[in-house]
C-alpha cells in the first residue's frame, strides 16, 4: 500500500425525508444568501423545490436561482452563474439535482472568487485556490461529485468536455434522500449504476500490490450495487435497494476506495470524448468501453482481473486457466450493464464508427499522446479501444 492523505469532510445526511434539514444545514455552515442551482427541472416536477424552498423560508435564507444545468453541464451556464452569484453577492452555493447541476455548481463555487476566465482551472492555466462552500441535495447517485473534488465542465465551442479538482470543491454537505431518485427514468438508473461501477474500476484495475482491504471493500461495494440494481429493475421504488445504490454512488467516488494505491482514469477520459461528441449519458458512454479496456489490457496483468471475475463476478475459480475465467468475468459484465437496459456497442450507445478519428483528435487535446498507468496507451491503442467497443 502507498502513503496516502485522505481528506473527506463532507457532512452526509442521508434517509427519508433529509431535504427537509436543508436550510438547517445551510444556517449550521452560515449561509446568509444560498446561490440555489439545478438543471432542466425535473425538481420542480417531483415537488423537491417547493420542499427545498420551504426549508430555507423556514430558516429565513435568502436565496436566488439559476436554473438550466443540462447533463454534460457547459460553459456558458456556467459564466452566466458566475456572474449572477456575485451580483446578489451570494456566500453559498447549493445543488439540488445529479452530477451536471453538482458539477456546474461547484465551476460557478470556484469561478466567482477567480479573476480569470475559470476555464483557466480547466486548461491547467491555474489552480483553484478559493472558493464558495458548496452543499448538496442529490437526486442522482452516479457521478459522485456530492463527495468529490471533481467537476466536469464541457466548453461547447471547443467540444472539449474536462475536469478539474480541488479540495475546496468538496460539498460541506450532502443530502441523500434514496426516495428521490423513485421518480429516475430507468435508463438514467442504469447509467448512474456504470458509472459508479466504473469509478471502481479505475481505481481497482491498478498495479499498486498489497492493498488488500480496499481491493475487498471495491469487490464488495461492486456486488452490492449489482444486486441492488437488479432488484430496482424490477422494484424501483424498494427503498433498501435504492439506499445500496446512492450510499454506494457516493463511496465509489469519495477517495475512500482509491487510497493507497495508484488511480487509472484512461477510460473517463476516452469516454468524456464521446459525451462532448454526441452528448451522450457518461454513464452509456462507459458501458460500451470499460468492457473493451479490460479486453484490451487483459494481458497486462491477468492475476487482477482474475481476481475480479471471481470476486465481484461470480465466475468459479479455475487456477489452470486464469486467463479464460478473466475474460469470462468482462463477459458477464456486459451482460449485467445490457440487463440494466445499457447499451453494449458504441453503435448503439448513438456514435458512429467513422467518428474514431475525430475522438482520438480531441483525445489528443485533452490527454496527450500518451496516457494510462495500469498499462501505458498510445494513441492506436485509443483507436483500437474504441474500435472494440463498435463490435
Ligand atoms: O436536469 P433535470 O431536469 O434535473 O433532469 C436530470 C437529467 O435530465 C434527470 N434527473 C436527475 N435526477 C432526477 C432526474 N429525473 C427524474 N428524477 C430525478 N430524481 O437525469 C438526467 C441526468 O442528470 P445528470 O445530472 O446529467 O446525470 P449524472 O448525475 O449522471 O451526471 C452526469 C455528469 O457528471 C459528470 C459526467 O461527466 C456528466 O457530465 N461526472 C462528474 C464527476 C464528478 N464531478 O466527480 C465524475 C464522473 O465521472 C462524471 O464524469
Ligand atoms: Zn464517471
Amino acid at each position: 500500500m502507498e502513503n496516502f492523505k485522505f481528506y473527506s469532510p463532507t457532512q452526509f445526511v442521508f434517509g427519508k425525508d433529509t431535504e427537509r434539514e436543508t436550510g438547517e444545514l445551510l444556517a449550521n455552515f452560515g449561509a446568509k444568501k444560498v446561490f440555489l442551482h439545478y438543471g432542466g427541472g425535473s425538481i420542480k416536477k417531483t415537488g423537491l423545490y417547493d420542499r427545498i424552498i420551504e426549508s430555507l423560508n423556514k430558516r429565513d435564507i435568502d436565496y436566488v436561482e439559476l436554473g438550466g444545468a443540462k447533463p454534460n453541464p457547459v460553459d456558458s451556464l456556467v459564466y452566466e452563474g458566475i456572474e449572477l452569484c456575485r451580483k446578489e453577492r451570494c456566500d453559498f452555493v447549493l445543488a439540488v439535482g445529479g452530477g451536471s447541476a453538482i458539477d456546474s455548481a461547484k465551476a460557478i463555487a470556484a469561478g466567482v472568487k477567480y479573476d480569470g476566465d475559470f476555464w483557466d482551472f480547466f486548461d491547467n492555466k491555474a489552480s483553484i485556490e478559493d472558493a464558495l462552500p458548496v452543499g448538496v441535495v442529490l437526486t442522482l447517485p452516479a457521478a459522485g461529485s456530492e463527495g468529490s473534488v471533481a467537476t466536469v465542465i464541457t466548453k461547447e465551442d471547443e467540444g472539449l468536455k474536462r475536469g478539474t479538482g480541488s479540495d475546496l470543491l468538496r460539498p460541506k454537505f450532502a443530502v441523500i434522500n434514496p426516495e428521490l431518485t423513485y421518480t429516475l427514468p430507468a435508463w438514467q438508473t442504469a447509467a448512474g449504476v456504470v458509472d459508479m461501477m466504473s469509478h471502481i474500476f479505475e481505481r481497482y484495475i491498478s498495479k499498486t500490490e498489497d492493498v488488500i482491504l480496499t481491493d475487498r471493500l471495491c469487490e464488495a461495494t461492486l456486488v452490492s450495487i449489482m444486486e441492488a440494481a437488479r432488484t430496482i429493475v424490477k422494484e424501483p421504488e424498494n427503498y433498501e435497494a435504492r439506499a445500496t445504490i446512492c450510499w454506494a454512488g457516493t463511496i465509489a467516488h469519495n477517495g475512500i476506495l482509491g487510497v493507497g494505491r495508484q488511480e487509472e482514469w484512461t477510460t473517463h477520459g476516452l469516454e468524456h470524448e464521446l459525451s462532448a461528441l454526441y452528448d451522450m449519458t457518461h454513464g452509456a458512454g462507459l458501458a460500451v468501453l470499460f468492457p473493451a479496456y479490460m479486453a484490451y489490457t487483459l494481458g497486462e496483468d491477468v492475476e487482477r482481473y482474475y481476481r475480479l471475475a471471481t470476486k465481484a463476478f461470480g465466475v468459479p475459480e479455475n487456477h489452470y486457466d486464469k486467463r479464460a475465467v478473466a475474460l469470462e468475468g468482462i463477459k458477464r459484465l456486459k451482460e449485467f450493464f445490457s440487463e440494466v437496459g445499457m447499451p453494449i456497442t458504441m453503435q448503439e450507445a448513438g456514435a458512429k464508427k467513422e467518428d474514431v478519428p475525430k475522438l482520438l483528435q480531441t483525445l489528443e487535446k485533452n490527454q496527450g499522446r500518451e496516457f494510462g498507468s495500469f498499462m501505458k496507451l498510445n494513441l492506436e491503442d485509443a483507436r483500437r479501444i474504441y474500435e472494440m467497443a463498435c463490435e
